[in-house]
């Protein structure tokens, strides 16, 4: 089939080259002219593993081109459109700015019977008007809406085998073949067996932010029980353990440490919680403030944890932080926990240096202000304390003893509950972690 994608962004980008994979005929459109380019060079503009590779296979195979110029989406059969949704700038809501360029591109080009899929991550209704601006504009064509689940860092294995599919299509005779069409187009997952949710486009548009509303939950329950953990002299990882045995609870997204981040879950828990506002429910998502609080409140403790370490103050301290990135296998730094304690010591007198595998062009670009580091070695030198804040497995497999080496004071704070803080004590470290003795 012939398609094409509004927006190449980590979502856009990832799903070009999947969708040139699974056979089709793709064209990706951005309004950033050296993303574009980045990537008709085969260059990811961002570390995703797998993606490099599969871009070059798929511009090799000339079924796949990026461009600026949304003309060139003329004639296509199916319309993804993938732009981004971000925070709006001093409030909670999304901004849905770029959805809606998208659509005013996409309308002089669209005949009957093509078919608009929207996979941004939208507040609910947002689809319902958007097919409503089709209808009017006489288009022919129908809108689906089809949430994307894929994380940084698996988002190429993400996409070509998610773990279900979702539409939300109206219910009528155009909604039904745009479902028909949407499934030759993911022909290949669907014919290993994936799981497929037909629904309303309300319901399409909600899985999306309650799953990550869920998710989020999770990862601040675990962090409200470290709390409970750092009063009561317990341990939160034993506890994470011993109740994500239990099958309805499951032991993922219970890893505690300084909290969530990234480009999706802190905005869309907020978004949600803006959009129940102005739908008349409110309530309903009062406990997501609590989720975000307590999200917000580990990187507080953890600035607090390395005053405690430092005999009470942290000015003029050589901190060394490794990670800068949200989390492993991404250089993104969207309101990345590592970021946010790197900036709080700073601006609280620490000497604080970072260093990351990937993220350390982003950071630097966010808070030129920090000192950064290329390597570990160069950024532990002489530190007063190491403070792991990314969990790359480059760290969690560090050797305590070589690094003992090259510090001025052995003191670690494992702010991700990766490290083994026997092998670290053992080296003759101070080891203390969030919700752990
Ligand atoms: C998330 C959702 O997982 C994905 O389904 C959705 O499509 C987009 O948002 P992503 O932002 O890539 O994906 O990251 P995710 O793996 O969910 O991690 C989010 C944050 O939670 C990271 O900062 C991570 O470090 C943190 N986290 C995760 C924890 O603190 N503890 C955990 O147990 C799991």
């Amino acid at each position: 089939m012939r398609i094409s994608v509004f927006g190449c962004g980590y979502l856009g980008a990832v799903h070009a080259a999947c969708m040139t994979r699974l056979g089709h005929e793709v064209v990706g459109v951005d309004v950033v002219a050296d993303q574009v380019a980045s990537l008709n060079r085969g260059a990811a503009p961002f570390f995703e593993p797998g993606l490099p590779e599969l871009l070059s296979e798929g511009l090799a195979t000339g079924r796949l081109t990026f461009t600026t110029d949304a003309a060139e989406a003329a004639g296509c059969d199916v319309h993804f459109v993938c732009v981004g949704t971000p925070q709006k700038a001093g409030e909670n809501a999304a901004d849905l700015r770029y959805v809606h360029a998208a659509i005013d591109d996409l309308l002089p080009l669209l005949r009957a019977g093509d078919v608009v899929v929207g996979k941004s991550t939208v507040p609910v209704g947002t689809a319902e008007a958007l097919a409503e601006r089709l209808d009017e504009g006489a288009s022919g064509a129908e809108l689906i809406w089809n949430p994307e689940f894929l994380r940084e860092g698996f988002a190429v294995k993400d996409t070509l085998h998610p773990d279900r599919f979702v539409y939300g299509a109206r219910s009528n005779e155009q909604g039904e073949r745009a479902k028909r069409r949407l499934d030759e187009v993911y022909a290949v997952a669907l014919g290993e067996g994936t799981p497929k949710i037909e629904a309303d486009l309300a319901t399409a548009q909600l899985v999306k932010v309650a799953a990550n509303s869920f998710l989020a939950t999770k990862i601040s329950f675990i962090n409200a029980m470290a709390e409970l953990c750092e009063a009561t002299g317990a341990d939160v990882t034993l506890l994470a353990d011993a109740i994500g045995h239990d099958a309805r609870i499951g032991r993922r997204f219970l890893n505690a440490g300084v909290g969530f981040g990234g480009g999706c879950l802190p905005k869309d828990i907020r978004a949600f919680m803006a959009r129940a506002g102005e739908l008349g429910v409110d309530q309903a998502l009062t406990f997501l403030r609590e989720v975000d609080s307590i999200n917000m409140r580990r990187r507080v403790r953890m600035v607090d944890l390395a005053r405690e370490e430092c005999g009470g103050s942290i000015v003029g301290r050589r901190i060394a932080l490794l990670g800068a990135a949200f989390k492993p296998d991404s250089d993104d730094v969207r309101d990345s926990p590592a970021l946010s304690v790197a900036a709080q010591m700073q601006l609280q007198g620490a000497h604080v240096v970072v260093t990351d595998p990937q993220a350390i062009d982003n950071a630097r670009k966010k808070w030129p202000d920090l000192a950064f580091a290329d390597t570990v070695e160069e950024a532990v030198k002489a530190a007063e304390l190491v403070v792991v804040l990314t969990e790359w497995p480059e760290y969690v497999g560090l050797d305590p003893r070589q690094l003992a080496e090259r510090v001025d004071a052995k003191r670690v704070i494992d702010g991700r509950n990766c490290l083994d803080p026997t092998a670290w004590r053992d080296a003759g470290w101070t080891y203390r972690a969030l919700g752990r003795p």
